[in-house]
């Protein structure tokens, strides 16, 4: 199969396209390379014949029209988006402008390269988005999707956006499309703003750990090379207007995950052990979301899928990872806002 996949020189998308390319798919990645884009994530694929790049933006529909008739893929993965909540607070108007129009614009130019082509039934739109669009949880439940959507934050409200558009031109135009709605990642090539690096980064370099407010709020962590497995999975077998919520099965407080990643780092790199005496409560983020779990029964039972790792042994890859590989995030630090507090509102 040929997929056009947005995003791919982020996180997951990352992720997705070295999977997909390792089982034989070809992927051409269409990223406009913001701040939080790094072609390093792509490098152990990039000289293989069944990977291409296009640096585009999904605002610039145009570009989009160039794209799909120089590539005509089987199918689209829509990953780019702006990600950083704690970004959305200081400055929502990305958010609107790449995750709502820039979704818009991608469906439209994915609508009429497949009116062009004749309406292959095979053809799919695969929007992945998060499950921050069900807002936040009290102690008990879970996200099922029949949850209804309460977004909380700049970036849930635009991610809750893209997904009804995705749906609407699924119902208005027959665009086959499916979704998946997932919990937080984490893995190698995490940017390093978001928490598992921070934690990382900055017990390596003996600063501060921050952790937002109590540290209680709960999250259900998903290893992202999981969950790249899950998504090619949902591609090739979700049905067509069906969505799936992927989840780790593993939540935890972010202090207990804190505490876990310093525990890795006091066996693997003892040199300033113990780590935990760095962790700092500071000052909450507006808004913070309690609580996010995710019921996997749909993609358990209708696709028979699972997460192969527990959340210890994923953070005990992520933390080897980033000592193996400082020449990836090194030069990431210099970037525009990381290292800074952004988001309080
Ligand atoms: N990271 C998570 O824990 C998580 C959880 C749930 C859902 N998601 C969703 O998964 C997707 C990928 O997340 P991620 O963590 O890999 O994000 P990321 O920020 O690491 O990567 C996003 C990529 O999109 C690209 N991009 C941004 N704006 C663009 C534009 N206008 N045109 C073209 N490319 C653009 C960036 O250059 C970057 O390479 C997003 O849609 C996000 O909402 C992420």
């Amino acid at each position: 199969m040929k997929i056009l996949v947005t995003g791919g020189a982020g996180f997951i998308g990352s992720a997705v396209v070295r999977l997909a390319v390792s089982r034989g798919h070809e992927v051409v990645n269409l990223d406009a390379l913001t701040y939080a884009a790094n072609l390093e994530n792509v490098a152990p694929v990039a000289q293989s014949a069944l990977y291409a790049f296009e640096q585009a933006d999904i605002r610039n529909r145009a570009a989009l029209d160039r794209v799909f008739a120089k590539h005509q893929p089987d199918a689209v993965m829509h990953l780019a988006a702006e990600s950083h909540v704690d970004r959305s607070i200081d400055g929502p108007g990305a958010f609107i402008e790449t995750n709502v129009t820039g979704t818009y614009n991608l469906l439209e130019a994915a609508r009429a390269y497949w009116t062009k082509q004749g309406k292959p039934g095979g053809f799919r739109f695969h929007h992945i988005s998060t499950d921050e669009v069900f807002g936040s949880l009290g102690e008990t439940g879970q996200f099922t999707e029949a949850t209804p959507y309460d977004p909380r934050s700049p970036y849930s409200a635009s991610k809750a956006a893209s997904d009804h558009l995705v749906r609407a031109w699924h119902e208005t135009y027959g665009l086959p499309v499916v979704l998946t709605n997932c919990s937080n990642n984490y893995g190698p090539f995490h940017f390093p703003e978001k928490l598992v690096p921070v934690v990382i980064l900055n017990a390596l370099h003996g600063r501060p750990i921050p952790v937002y407010g109590d540290g209680a709020n709960v999250r259900d962590w998903l290893y992202v090379e999981d969950h790249a497995d899950a998504l090619l999975l949902c591609l090739e077998k979700g049905a067509v207007g069906r969505s799936y919520n992927i989840g780790g099965e593993n939540e935890a407080r972010n202090i207990d995950l804190v505490r876990t990643i310093c525990a890795h780092l006091d066996e693997m790199r003892p040199v300033g052990a113990p780590h935990d005496r760095l962790i700092t409560f500071v000052t909450d983020r507006p808004g913070h979301d309690r609580r996010y779990a995710i019921d996997p029964t749909r993609i358990r039972t209708e696709l028979g899928w699972r997460p192969s790792v527990t959340v210890e042994e994923g953070l005990r890859r992520t933390v080897a990872w980033y000592l193996d590989n400082e020449s990836w995030w090194r030069p990431l630090l210099d970037r525009e806002g990381v290292g800074r507090r952004l988001g309080r509102g």
